[in-house]
Formats: C-alpha cells, sequence, structure tokens
C-alpha cells in the first residue's frame, strides 16, 4: 500500500531570519536556508517540506490560518511570539493540522521571561534545546503521528 506524503510546513518567526549571524553562541552559526536544503534532502521521498519565515505577527498568523486547514502539521518556532502571543495561541487552536512548537534554545535554562509559552497548551508538543536538529526531531514526530 502507497501511503501519501505528508505536507509540512516549517514556519519561523522574527529574527530566525538571522539565524547564522545572531548570537552563534546561543543559535549556532548555520543559516537556516542551508540547514532546509539539507532537511528536504533528507526527507525527500517521505515528507513535502516547505519553508516559510516572517517578523511580522499577523503575517505568521496569516500562514497558520492558510497552512493549518491545507497541510499534515507545522513545526512553528514563533521566537520572541512564543512568550507574548495569545493571537498565535488562538490562531493555533482554530486550526486543524497538528502545530509542533520548537526552540532551537533550550528556553527553559535561559531567563525567565522565556520559561512560558503562549502557544505550547495549544500545540502537539514542544522540542527546545537541540539546536537546528529540533525542526529535525518536530518532522519526525509529525511523520511518525498517527501511526499508532
Ligand atoms: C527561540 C527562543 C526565543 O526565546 C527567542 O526569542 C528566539 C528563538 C529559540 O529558537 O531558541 O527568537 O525561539
Amino acid at each position: 500500500m502507497q501511503t501519501r506524503m505528508k505536507k509540512i510546513l516549517i514556519l519561523n518567526g522574527p529574527n530566525l531570519n538571522l539565524l547564522g549571524r545572531r548570537e552563534p553562541s546561543v543559535y549556532g552559526e548555520r543559516g537556516f536556508e542551508d540547514f532546509f536544503l539539507e532537511l528536504r534532502q533528507m526527507y525527500a521521498g517521505r515528507a513535502e517540506l516547505e519553508y516559510f519565515q516572517s517578523n511580522v505577527e499577523g503575517v505568521l498568523i496569516d500562514k497558520i490560518q492558510e497552512a493549518g486547514f491545507a497541510c499534515d502539521g507545522i513545526v512553528l518556532n514563533a521566537g520572541a511570539y512564543t512568550h507574548t502571543s495569545i493571537a498565535i495561541g488562538d490562531a493555533i487552536r482554530a486550526v486543524t493540522a497538528p502545530v509542533v512548537e520548537v526552540h532551537i534554545s533550550n528556553v527553559y535554562a535561559r531567563e525567565a521571561y522565556r520559561q512560558h509559552s503562549f502557544l505550547a497548551a495549544a500545540c502537539a508538543g514542544c522540542i527546545a534545546g537541540f539546536g537546528l536538529d529540533s525542526y529535525r526531531l518536530a518532522v519526525e514526530a509529525l511523520l511518525q503521528a498517527g501511526k499508532e
């Protein structure tokens, strides 16, 4: 039996366009586009991966609303909006696709204001602290979901 490839959107929020240049001691030295190409190759034939980034809260919400009814899952690193945005939490609740919250750094080992998420309770799960590999782990989780 042939299974349909799952469509997964990777959605990055504010300042994540600067990966590789932004605080490399926290977020690493690799740009996201380069990592994404590798991830796409890694999952070729298993998942259809798309990538979108915005620094604007409303644009992220528009994308969640659009992809959240059209794809099989969203991997979301909302950056600092994680800790501030009730609206993004509501958008996640509004859509049918499961959303996995992702962080490159271990937010629970950082400043107190990074230890609360307005998104986590609306998400299928949360992966934090594994560098860029957090995204791969989230894709893996979405691919495994529903198989058991
Ligand atoms: C981040 C953690 C957030 O606290 C921060 O605002 C970011 C990146 C992470 O991936 O570790 O922008 O989401």
